[in-house]
């Protein structure tokens, strides 16, 4: 299973200071030697941690997959275009929230996203849609002729470590097989840590993750490269288990 590192938190400490570090640049380098299979980040419509010219800088230098989270507008869909990432992810965007909360509700945006997607795809770019693990949801994506989806884990996440747990696993064990059956790539990401990531690893037909905050926060301690070290050794213990 790949794991996608999603550095969009260097650029929150860097924006703390209104500063030049921490860089994304020197994160993305560290991150792709010490294992991470992609780069994520989100450029978000309030611009509070990654800015469009970190986006111009990483779309150079990252040597592994740019992954894009973008909300569906066509500010975002013009920067998705100029900038060429290798794969844009579909994520729902509010300036109150802390972080993306809850996936994108396709059924109730579908002609927004239409239209975003038809923009992505007519310029050849791959598009996934961050959906919580929700078989209506899936159904909307594939009958939009979308090839991808990331499964909301953050419910999983929240309740990894209490009775609720079986309950939210079984959902996104429901949507893998639903996914899988309608043979969608599947990715899955949000509230993932060391501690939690095992029975998401055991799904093996999910193929990626994208792991951002848990990463980050260690690599305060640990130093980023053994941070990302650290999971992707997780991951590969998780998988031999399977
Ligand atoms: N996937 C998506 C779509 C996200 O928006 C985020 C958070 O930016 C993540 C994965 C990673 O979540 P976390 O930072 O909690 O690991």
């Amino acid at each position: 299973m790949k794991l996608g590192v999603n550095i969009d938190h260097i650029a929150t400490l860097r924006q703390a200071r209104m500063t030049n570090e921490p860089d994304p640049v020197y994160a993305a380098v560290i991150a792709e030697l010490a294992g991470a299979d992609g780069i994520t980040i989100h450029l978000r419509q309030d611009r509070r941690h990654i800015q469009e010219k970190d986006l111009e800088l990483l779309r150079e230098i990252i040597k592994t997959k740019l992954n894009l989270e973008m909300a569906i507008s066509m500010e975002m869909v013009k920067i998705a275009l100029k900038h060429k990432p290798d794969i844009c992810t579909l994520v729902p965007e509010s300036s109150e929230e802390v972080t993306t909360s809850g996936g994108l509700d396709v059924v109730l945006y579908i002609d927004k996203i239409k239209e975003v997607v038809g923009n992505l795809k007519a310029a050849g770019l791959e598009v996934s849609i961050f959906i919580d693990p929700d078989v209506d949801q899936i159904k909307a994506c594939y009958r939009m002729g979308i090839n991808a989806i990331e499964i909301n884990t953050g419910e999983y996440a929240e309740n990894w470590n209490n009775s609720n747990a079986a309950f939210e696993l079984e959902k996104i064990k429901k949507s893998v097989g639903y996914a899988k059956r309608m043979n969608l790539k599947i990715l899955a990401g949000h509230g993932l840590t060391y501690q939690n990531v095992g029975p998401i690893v055991a799904m093996r037909d999910i193929e990626e993750l994208n792991i951002g905050h848990s990463i980050i926060a260690n690599s305060s301690f640990l130093g980023l490269a053994e941070a990302v070290r650290r999971m992707k050794h997780i991951m590969e213990v998780n998988e031999e288990k399977k």
